[in-house]
Parts: C-alpha cells; structure tokens; sequence
C-alpha cells in the first residue's frame, strides 16, 4: 500500500497535507468456489422442493456484473395455498404440542448449522445482492447465527417470563422480507416464530432470494419437522397472496413505507396481527464538543455501509455551525479513501448496487438535489465498467424542506445540513415524516440524555452508529412503522397472552 503526501500552499500560509488517494492495495477477491448456488430452485413446502404451480421462473443476477446466478419459482396463490395449509398443518399436529425444550434444540441446529457455512452463506448474499464480502462474512451471517442462537434460549423460557399468565403461540406467521440484510432479515423473522412456537411461510425479496434458499436447504438438512419453514419466492404479488391468505395470523413486514400501507390496509378488519418494519430518514448530530474524527468515521459508517441500503442510515447529518467547516472537510477526505467496486473483493467498502431499478432511484434523486440548489460532492473513484454502483456523494446547502433532506434515497448519499442550538436540531431531526433511528454525537453525557428523550425515534445511538444485537428492540415511530421486532419486544409480539 503507498500513500503520497504532497505539500500544498494554502492562502493563509499555512500548509496542508493533501493525500493522494491511489491507495494501491492489491486485488483480495473471496473465492466464488466455495459457494454451490443450484441453477435452479423451486419453493420449499413442507420439509420438499415443490414446483411453482404456475410453471413459472424468474432469475437473480449478481448486480457487480448483471450475470445470472439462478433461477428461482415465482410464485403464485396456489403455491401460498400449498405453503399456508403445510404450515398449518405442521402446526397443529407437531410444533404446537412439541415440548419447548427440544423446539429450542432444533433452533440451536439451525444456529451451529448457519455458523458452520458461514463462508458459503456470505460469498452467495456478496453475490446475490451486492454488498461487499467484509459486511456478509462479518456482520450479516455472523448476526443471523446470533439470532437463532438467542431466540433458542428463549423457547423454554417462555413459561417462567410471564408470571401468572400462560402464553402461547399465534399459528402461521407470514414473513415478507427485503433485500437490503437477505440472510439476517430471514433468521431475524424465522427465529423468535419458532421460539415462541410460530409456523412460517417466508418470502425473501425477489433480486436477493438465494441466502434464503440455502437457509432452506440447512432447515430441511436440520430434520426440522416439515411445514414448520416454508419458503416460497416471487415478488410483490406473491407478497400480497401472503398477505391475503385468509388462514394467516401474523403479517411480519420490512420494507418500503408504501408497500406497508397497502399491508395495512388489506389487513384491516381482519384479526391478523401485523407488524412493518419501513423506512427511514435518520438524522445523524454532531455537536461541536463530539470528538469530531470518530463523528466522522460514525457518519461515513452510517451512510455508505451496505451502499446505503438501510433502513436506519444516517442519511440526514446536522453538523453544529461552529464545526461545520471542519467536519465536511474531514467527511470528503474519508470519501475519497473509500474504495468502490468488486464487492467480493475483501478491500471493498462500497459494493454494487441492488438493482438497476435502485440506482435509478439513486441517480433520480442526486439530480433532484442539484435542482433544489444543494452542493453536491462525490468522491473521485473510479466505477466499474458493468454493473450496478454509484460512487458515495454528499450534499451540502441542503434545506430542511428539500425532498433530498425529507425523502428516503437508500443510497450511498448524505444531505448535510447546520444548527446552533439544541433545540433547533431537535425541531429539525423531528421534522420528518420517518422516526426509525438517530445518532448523537457529544462528550456530554447529560446532552445525550436530554437529546435521546426528546428525539421521535425507535433507536438512537450514542457516540456510536448502526449498531444492531438480537437482544435489543427495533422498530419505528410515524411513517417508519410500528411494534417492534428484535429483542423480548419480539418474543411478546408473535405470543397470544391467556
Ligand atoms: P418493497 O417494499 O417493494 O419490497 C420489499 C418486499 O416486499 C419484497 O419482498 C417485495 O417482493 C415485497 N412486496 C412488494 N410489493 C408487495 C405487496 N404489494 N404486498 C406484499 N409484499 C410486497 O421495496 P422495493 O420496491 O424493493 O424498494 C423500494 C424502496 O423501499 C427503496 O428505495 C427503499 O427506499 C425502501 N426499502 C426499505 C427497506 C427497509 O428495510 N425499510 C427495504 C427495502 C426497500
Ligand atoms: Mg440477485
């Protein structure tokens, strides 16, 4: 690795170190060997492989390069029909009457099983969905075991968590999930289901099926009882059959804030119990008194980890006036070090894209911040010649009623904006029609306290950003949702209470 420092002369005389960012790191691709991705999937219904009803398949290609990978069914209502009576079915006769103790021992399976593929796992969600081999082999997959690590410990503790009432299960569970987190949000829906005693049909979303599928193939590998997971996959209209499905008692949902009105909607006046899990417009604050480098690396890690494909990213940044200046400088520095591309290669920090679909969107939405007569900047790396990427870009002069500053973009772009007080950031980080996550930059633990109280949003970090445990809960406020998932929040919520 060479790093050259060249002198440059500023007006005021004082001299800069300016870094060129050839940052020569040499090609560290994961190899793709060590993943069997099958050419073809068809749905998984109790514990088998079932052909699509309608005949019908679709591919998932790897947005670095649009190759195909595979093709997987698309589904239709007659596969919901098949994959709702399986899960019915197994649980009534098997789940439901199975002692606590030993549904936990196959969740614990399950849980050993994701760890000892952990390398297989994460190679196919780089290329199923793009994001870099660094995030899937050290936060997605490892986060997914831990999940169904937890929730095992759960099942037969149920019993003693609620004094004086007894609990029980919900039944079918239907699971419709994004593409942002694959394999995480799969073991995220899955695990406390089965905990607490739940029967699955899970949808994963349709450009990123195949973690889900090989999670199929681990959970039929597992000897769980069949019908307890099915998995079934297609896309938005399958969701919806999911959503429809008269014998379904729980609609768990992550996704776009649109897609969980129409959930909404169609679940109203049914007994279903529903929880969305939708967008997001975090703001991110950093006072002057924050230490600003570590601010920094908190708000690049925010915004351009996983490309911005998070619902919680800190796309919005409230700078304080005093630091702004300093801070911004800092921010476009740090872009520059960023590397784009190959996102199997173990050097990436921003891999591709998800689809061409979401980097229209991206790019939209960059061309709208530069109508609306925000500064726009984005580092000087150079993007592959095929596939998917968009280079991390922020804006500056953003107003608080621009769309850039109102809107979620799900992309590698920040809309910086300034405050003087407290109370005005506060005004302004609530002034939005999402409240799923912030973070508070300070050394002050007192401002903190103060701050977090007042702010409208599910989670807020502290000196720290995008942090996420099985243990802990997460959901949103306003058009971010509502419930919560994650932590004993999620137990209570997939639990009928007697
Ligand atoms: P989407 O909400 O359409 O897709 C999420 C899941 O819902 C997928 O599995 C999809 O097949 C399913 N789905 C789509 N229409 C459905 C319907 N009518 N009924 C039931 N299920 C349905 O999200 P999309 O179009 O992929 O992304 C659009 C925007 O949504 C993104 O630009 C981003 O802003 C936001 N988004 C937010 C996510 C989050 O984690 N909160 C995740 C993905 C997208
Ligand atoms: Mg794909």
């Amino acid at each position: 690795m060479a790093v050259k420092a060249k002198k440059t002369a500023r007006k005021s005389n004082t001299i800069k170190l300016k870094f060129d960012t050839s940052w020569s790191y040499d090609p560290a691709p994961e190899s793709k060997s060590a993943a069997s991705i099958k050419p073809k999937y068809d749905h998984f219904i109790n514990g088998a492989w079932v052909k699509p009803a309608g005949g019908k398949y679709f591919d998932s290609i790897n947005p670095a390069n649009e190759e195909k990978l595979s093709e997987v069914a698309d589904g239709n209502e007659a596969d919901v029909n098949k994959a709702v009576s399986a899960a019915r079915n197994a649980y009534e006769q098997t789940w439901q009457k199975m002692p606590a103790k030993e549904r936990a021992k196959y969740i614990f399976r399950i849980a050993r099983m994701v760890q000892e593929k952990a390398r297989e796992l994460a190679i196919i969600e780089t290329l199923d969905g793009g994001k870099p081999i660094r995030e899937s082999r050290d936060f997605d997959v490892p986060t997914a075991a831990n999940h169904f690590f937890y929730y095992a410990g759960w099942a037969d503790k149920l019993e003693y968590a609620f004094p004086n009432r007894k609990t029980s299960a919900l039944g079918v569970a239907g699971q419709i999930i994004p593409w942002n987190f694959p394999l995480l949000m799969a073991a995220w829906k899955i695990a406390p289901a089965l905990a607490t005693g739940n029967t699955v049909v899970l949808k994963p979303a349709e450009t990123t099926p195949l973690t889900a599928l090989k999670l199929a193939e681990i959970i039929q590998e597992s000897d769980l009882p069949p019908g307890v997971v099915n998995i079934i996959t297609g896309a938005g209209a399958t969701g919806a059959d999911i959503v429809n499905h008269p014998d379904i008692n729980k609609i768990a949902f992550t996704g776009s804030t649109d897609v969980g009105k129409l959930i909404q909607r169609a679940v109203a006046g049914t007994n279903k119990r529903v929880t969305l899990e939708l967008g997001g417009k975090a703001a991110n604050i950093i006072f002057e008194d924050a230490p600003l480098d570590q601010a920094v690396e908190g708000v690049i890690n925010g915004i351009y980890f996983n490309q911005g494909h998070v619902c919680c990213a800190g796309s919005r940044l409230y700078v304080q006036e005093s630091v702004a200046k300093q801070v911004i400088r800092k921010l476009k520095d740090r872009m520059e070090t960023l590397i784009v591309g190959d996102p199997l290669d173990k050097n990436t920090d921003i891999g591709a894209i998800n689809s061409r679909q979401q980097l229209d969107t991206i790019q939209r939405y960059i061309k709208i911040g530069k109508q609306e007569g925000a500064e726009m900047y984005e580092s000087s790396c150079r993007l592959p010649g095929k596939g998917f990427f968009c280079r991390p870009t922020l804006f500056t002069n953003v107003a608080q009623s621009n769309r850039i500053a109102q809107e979620e973009i799900f992309g590698p772009v920040l809309s910086v904006l300034t405050f003087r007080t407290d109370d005005e950031v506060i005004e302004k980080a609530n002034n939005s029609p999402y409240g799923l996550s912030a973070g508070v930059w300070t050394d002050k633990g007192s401002k903190i306290f103060n701050l977090t109280k007042r702010m409208r949003a599910g989670v807020v970090w502290a000196n720290t950003f995008n942090k996420f445990d099985p243990t802990s809960p997460f959901g949103g406020y306003k058009e971010s949702g509502f419930g919560r998932e994650g932590g004993f929040a999620w137990v209570i919520a997939l639990c009928e209470f007697n």
